[in-house]
């Protein structure tokens, strides 16, 4: 039996998984993310514990007769948080979160200096780790000088785990600390932003052993061990291995918290004036690139707090049929947006509201502003010679047919739904977790799912939203002159 773990930014996915790669079992805990100000995203570390610790009971009373097998878990996690650990290994400030940009200013000076762009082959976004290091230097000088370690979020669960402070390469490179070619850190970054090389955890592949589940654990969850914890990886590149997606040509969409668009690539390649994501993929020698935008579910979520009705009400009324494109156009910038714009201080919009606009009409305009978004991705993908002819469809979002009609028809390209539900991250973390323990080859583990069905464009609408996409590029510059914080 191998473990998934997936700390997602609204909940904590565990999957339970089968030598043979069958799921046995799935729980799922959430918990908050909390906005103290306009900009900011932290969550408390103790609470994924906290979740960690529910989900395991779950998976337990529902596979009693097979827990007892576990022998290794592997992790996957919401990329960049800074989770500031002191020399006790006690967490010092709530963990800083990957849409939150209050350190725009200390990531635009760090991205001034051409060697993060050469070195970490990426824009310094105000989401990456590095800046907000320095944010915490300047507002936080205290805290900041008892900092001892910096872990990202699912490393804080593997230091629970495990005791080890380990860190797997393809979360370490949306850090901007990693040279990402070399797949080590940067004495040159980390220096430039202030850091120490004994601040930094020790880095592993993904599918490599990171540690082994600590004494307590074992006890507290009726095993006897040994139970192998893999360096596992950043969501995305764990939704990959979960979705098989590791080669030129192969790429998901994923309508996430954030949404993505990720393609497999064959060399390190990277290409940041796109505002592309080139990062490590969670098996040795591999990387792949992505555009991201900062809001996708969290889109629909916003909307659904505002209309006082849930996500599921909400898209139920756009029915299933795709219609014309809006009139309204939905920009979804509500936490700032990195691809193509890599811009901190924007912020969304509805344009073109009429007195007949209903809650029915501003969810179609959402679902299809989210699409807009990630049509931007996929063009500074094709940009960087990406070539995705298809692409999987994963993530919470993908529930709605509406949603997935439009993506598909905005992109141009046929959209493949897998057949198991959405279990990309976790999976692909129990996955590496097997990999780590049996040293298995990946190509035999990392496959792609079954498809159930393959959503694929519009034909009769494709003009009409090609002219509607073009609509709303035009307003990302008009919208500029509003944006940043009222003086
Ligand atoms: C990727 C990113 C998001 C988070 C979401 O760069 O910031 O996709 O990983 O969990």
């Amino acid at each position: 039996m191998y473990l998934g773990l997936d700390l997602g930014t609204s909940g904590l996915r565990a999957v339970l998984m089968e030598e043979s790669g069958a799921v046995k079992a799935v729980a799922e805990q959430s918990y908050a993310v909390a906005h103290p100000h306009a900009g900011w995203s932290e969550q408390a570390p103790a609470d994924w514990l906290s979740a960690c610790a529910a989900a395991v009971a779950d998976l337990r009373a529902q596979a009693s007769d097979s827990w007892a097998k576990l022998r290794g878990i592997g992790l996957s996690g919401q990329m960049h948080g800074a989770v500031l650990l002191d020399a006790d290994g006690e967490v010092l400030r709530p963990c800083i979160l990957w849409n939150d940009t209050r350190s725009a200013t200390e990531a635009a000076t760090l991205d001034d200096d051409p060697d993060f762009r050469a070195i970490s082959g990426n824009i310094v976004f105000p989401g990456f780790t590095a800046p907000k290091l320095m944010w915490v230097a300047k507002h936080e000088p205290v805290i900041s000088s008892k900092v001892a370690k910096v872990l990202l979020p699912k490393d804080y669960l593997r230091y629970w785990l495990t005791d080890a402070l380990a860190m797997d390469m393809s979360d370490a490179a949306g850090t901007s600390w990693l040279d990402v070619g070399a797949r080590a850190w940067s004495p040159t970054l980390l220096a430039k932003s202030g850091m120490r090389p004994d601040q930094m955890p020790t880095l592993v592949e993904g599918s490599e052993k990171a540690g082994g589940l600590n004494a307590a654990r074992l006890h507290e969850w009726g095993l006897t061990g040994p139970v192998v914890v893999a360096g596992g990886g950043g969501d995305n590149a764990a939704a990959a291995c979960g979705t098989g997606c590791v080669s030129e040509g192969q790429g998901f969409v994923s309508l996430g918290t954030s949404g993505v668009l990720l393609a497999a690539r064959g060399a390190y390649a990277p290409a940041p004036e796109t505002a592309v994501h080139t990062f490590c993929h969670a098996l040795p020698n591999r990387w792949y690139q992505m555009g991201v935008i900062l809001s996708a579910t969290d889109a629909l979520n916003w909307l659904s707090r505002t209309c006082g009705q849930s996500p599921e009400a909400l898209s139920s009324l756009t029915g299933d049929t795709l219609t014309a494109p809006s009139n309204t156009i939905f920009l979804p910038y509500l936490s700032g947006e990195r691809t193509p714009h890599n811009d901190a201080t924007i912020r969304g919009a509805f344009i073109g509201l009429d007195v007949s606009t209903d809650q029915a009409e501003l969810t179609r305009a959402l679902m299809q502003g989210v699409a807009f978004a990630l049509r931007d991705s996929l063009e500074a993908l094709q940009n960087t010679g990406a070539q995705l002819e298809r692409l999987l469809a994963i993530g919470g979002g993908a529930q709605s047919d509406y949603w997935l009609k439009v993506l598909a028809t905005v992109l141009n390209l046929p959209l493949d739904l897998p057949k198991a539900g959405e279990l990309g991250a976790a999976l692909g973390a129990a996955r590496l977790g097997l990999l780590a323990d049996t040293g298995a080859d990946p190509e035999s583990i990392i496959t792609p799912p079954e498809i159930a069905q393959t959503i694929m464009p519009d034909s009769t609408l494709t003009a009409a939203y090609e002219a509607a996409y073009q609509r709303y590029r035009a307003l990302y510059p008009a919208l500029k002159p509003f944006s940043g914080a009222p003086s």
